[in-house]
This record gives C-alpha cells, structure tokens and sequence, in this order.
C-alpha cells in the first residue's frame, strides 16, 4: 500500500484552527492579566484605606474603651466576610477581632502613626482554605495607649471572578478552533473543487481524445499555471502522437510500394517459363529492391535509436579539410555523371563521431549532386563563427518555396514528386542528418542566399 501525505484541505484547516485558537486565547490572556492586576490592586488600596480611617478615628476621636463597650458598633462597619479586622494593645489578647474564617495573617511590618500608607506596607498570605489574602498593620497612640490595627482583605470573590473568566477565555479558545475547522475545511473543500475538476479531466484523456483541453477560464489564478502547463503538455503530446500516426502510416505506405512491386514481377515471371537468363534478371531486380528495403529499414531503425538517445557517439577530434575532401572524393564519380565539379574550401577540428558526421556530409552531398543544375559547382565550405564549427554545402538549383524549405527535414519529405522513382531516395536523408546534428548538440539549418542557390548548413558547438 502507497501511504499518503495527509490531505491539503485538513492540514490547512488544522493549520487556521490552531491560529485563530492562540489568537483569541492570546487576547483572553492579555484581559485576564490587567484584569488580575485591576482586582488586587482595588483590594489593595481598600485594606490602606480601611486602616488609614480607622487609623485616623483612634487618634483624635475613639478610645479603645470606648469600642470595647461596643463593639458591634464597629463590627457593623464592615462589608462582608472577607474583611479581616484587629485592634487590640501589642502583647494582649485583642479587644476586636474580626476573622469569620479565621484566616492566619502574615508577619507585617508596622507602620507608625505619622506616616502615609503605602503598598510596601501590605504582605500578601493565605487563608487556611487556600485563599490569598492582602494585609497590613499600622500602630497609634489613642487616648495615651498604644493600639496596633490590622487589616486585611479575602479575596474570594475575585478569585471566583478571575476562576470563571478563566473558564471563559479557554471556552472562546475553544470555540473559535472549532468554528475555523468547520468553516475553514467546508471552504476550502468549495476552493480545491477547480483542482478536483482538473483531476477529472486528466483522468478522461485518452490517445483518442488528445485534443481536449482544460478551460483556463474558469480556474483560479493560482491554478491558471498548472492548466496552462497541463495544456502546452496536452499540446506536445498530441502533437507527438499525430507525428507517430503519420509517420507508422508514411512507413506502411513506403514499404508496401516496393513489396508491391516485388510481388508483381514474381507474379509476372510465373505465369510462363522463362529463361535462365530471364529469371537472373528478375532475381537482379528483385535483389535491388530488397535492397531499397533494406536501406528504408536501417534509415528507420537509426532515427528510431537516435529519437532514444540510444546512439552512442564515439566522438573524437576530426580535421573537418580530410573529412570533406574525402566525402567530395568518394562522390567524384557520380559527380562527374552530371558534369558538376565539388570544390573544397576551409579547415577546422570538431568533435564528433566520425562515422555519424561523414554520414551526414554524405547525405547532404548526395543531395546536392541529385538536385543541383547539371554542370554547375558545389562547394564543401568549412568555416568558425561565433564559437560554432560550420560545414557548409552549396549547390545551384532550383528555387525551392519557403513552405518547401519548412519541410525538407521531416521524414519521408520529398519535394520534386518526378523523382519519387529514384530507387535511392527514401525522403529519410535530411531527417537523419537532422537526428545525427541533434545527437551532437549541433544544429542543421537551409537557406537560399541567392536565387538558384540552396546551401546547407551543419553547425557543431565549440
Ligand atoms: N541540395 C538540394 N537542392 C534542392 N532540393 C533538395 C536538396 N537537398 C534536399 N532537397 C529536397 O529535400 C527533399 C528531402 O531530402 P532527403 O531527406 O535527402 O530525401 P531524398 O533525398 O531521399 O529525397 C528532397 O526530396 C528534395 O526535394
Ligand atoms: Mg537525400
């Protein structure tokens, strides 16, 4: 089993649910915090404010007789449970006390009469249930004795406030990881449905639907690229597929004309008996054609190799003068059959198969002697320009349509349907010299400088 990678769409949707989730836990955390240090700091200044009042009583109007007779008086000024509240002399037992709970304070300094509270003065502790709680102690002399106050505030409440907004900030948290996944994930799904699409399409085509292209319209901006490569490789392909077509068909056609033609004089030759003489002749003939056949079969399978890359060169250093003088010299023969003269002109070195490069020069050549005006001149030009090896060949000729000239290099194009008989034109030369510049990272191209003239040109990098 192939495993996969988790899908695209749950892994976003995880990705955004996660964000939105520490984001709006984030913001909770920010509130929670000012929130924390809003409450301790409103008890705070409530415990200072409780003992600066009380403070300020003792000293100039209260006595601590006078609240020992009454204590409930004082008592009742407090709020609530959570006020804790001592006045007594140092070192006796305390003449109020207010501590419902009976919350342990901490040690505290204490501050003297005279000066102005402050939040040095408060220690924080904690009740026996576990409640935090801010206290301080002051000392005054009232009426001659010295009383000490203590103070402090139980923070119940807020701790129950900050415990459910606590409980709030993860509910949101929760809340929004939730809510992204679901909407992230339904939306993202409606977004990919172009890609889903695509995958739909790609899996409908078929050799014999080549031509069906996806709709570049109708896709989002960031898949306009992928559609756009998806069709240029549609494109490629059935054009690829169309050249096979033409060219298995181009084949059939080729060898079913000199099979045609072998069966037609076998078929002749036994309707009667013939002469030993008559049937040498018959086997001659049929031997050149094989021959054709032959040659057409080795044409097709050297491009068939080369389209593979199969070929594999055995390149070395070749003096291009030797190389052209011996291909003008092997032609001289069937040169001087048409009365054409080969001239050679120009030195280099190339790397390059020797095999491969004198076959194209030859290729070329024969050309140039089967096309060329008769008793005009060819010429075997080899030059340097701009870090390329030229090997140029030129003959009279002709002037061939720009349409022709488009062609010339394709398989099985021949121009001049007189000469289709010729028994060694096949149309293949130019498509393997092609194949052959191609295998050598060199490149063929033809011009006509002049009217008349048509000049080949084989190019080798540096
Ligand atoms: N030197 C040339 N002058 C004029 N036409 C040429 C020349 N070389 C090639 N051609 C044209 O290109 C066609 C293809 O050439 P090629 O592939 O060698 O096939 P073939 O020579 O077997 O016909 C030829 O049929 C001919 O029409
Ligand atoms: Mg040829």
């Amino acid at each position: 089993m192939r495993s996969r990678r988790p899908s695209l769409t749950l892994r976003a949707t995880l990705g955004f649910a996660l964000v939105a989730m520490f984001s709006v836990g984030g913001a909770g955390l920010y509130l929670y915090e000012s929130m924390q240090q809003t409450v301790m700091l409103r008890s705070d200044h409530a415990v200072l404010a409780r003992l600066d009042h009380f403070r300020k009583l003792l000293r100039y109007d209260l006595t601590l007789e006078k609240l020992q007779s009454s204590p409930q008086l004082f008592e009742n000024m407090l709020d609530s449970e959570e006020d804790i509240f001592i006045i007594g002399e140092p070192g006796k037992a305390p003449v109020i006390s207010v501590n419902p709970l009976h919350a342990p304070l901490p040690d505290m300094p204490i501050a003297s009469q005279d000066r102005a509270l402050n939040d040095a003065d408060l220690r924080s502790g904690m009740s026996l249930e576990g409640v935090p709680l801010r206290a301080a102690s002051v000392q005054v002399m009232s009426g001659g004795t010295e009383v000490r106050l203590q103070a402090a505030h139980l923070m119940v409440k807020e701790m129950a406030m900050l415990a459910s907004m606590r409980n709030r900030i993860i509910a949101a948290a929760t809340l929004a990881f939730v809510i992204t996944a679901l909407l992230g994930y339904a939306l993202l799904r409606r977004g990919l449905r172009p890609l889903r699409r695509m995958a739909e399409h790609a899996a409908d085509i078929t050799p014999a639907r080549l031509d069906s292209r996806l709709d570049s319209h109708d896709v989002p901006l960031e898949l306009h690229q992928l559609s756009d490569a998806f069709n240029a490789m549609l494109d490629r392909l059935a054009d690829g597929y169309q050249r096979l077509t033409q060219f298995s068909a181009d084949l059939a056609h080729e060898i079913r004309t000199p099979i045609g033609s072998l069966m037609g004089h076998c078929q002749v030759a036994l309707r009667q008996t013939r002469s030993v003489d008559e049937y040498q002749a018959l086997i001659a003939s049929n031997l050149e054609e094989l021959e054709r056949i032959s040659r057409l079969v080795e044409s097709i399978l050297f491009l068939a190799r080369a389209d593979e890359a199969q070929a594999v060169l055995e390149r070395q250093p070749l003096d291009l003068e030797q190389e052209s003088q011996r291909v003008a010299g092997y032609f001289e023969g069937l040169a001087e059959e048409r009365e054409l003269l080969i001239h050679t002109t120009g030195s280099g070195t190339v790397n390059a198969d020797p095999v491969l490069l004198r076959r194209a020069l030859s290729n070329l050549v024969a050309n140039a002697i089967r096309y060329a005006d008769e008793g005009s001149e060819i010429l075997l030009r080899v030059s340097r320009h701009e870090r390329e090896w030229l090997i140029q060949v030129e003959n009279q000729g002709p002037a061939l349509a720009a349409t022709a000239l488009a062609r010339l290099f394709d398989r099985f194009y021949r121009g001049d349907a007189s000469r289709h008989q010729s028994s060694d034109s096949n149309g293949l030369g130019l498509a393997i010299v092609a194949a052959i510049m191609h295998l050598h990272g060199g490149r063929v191209e033809v011009t006509q400088p002049v009217e008349g003239q048509i000049r080949f040109t084989l190019g080798f990098p540096e």
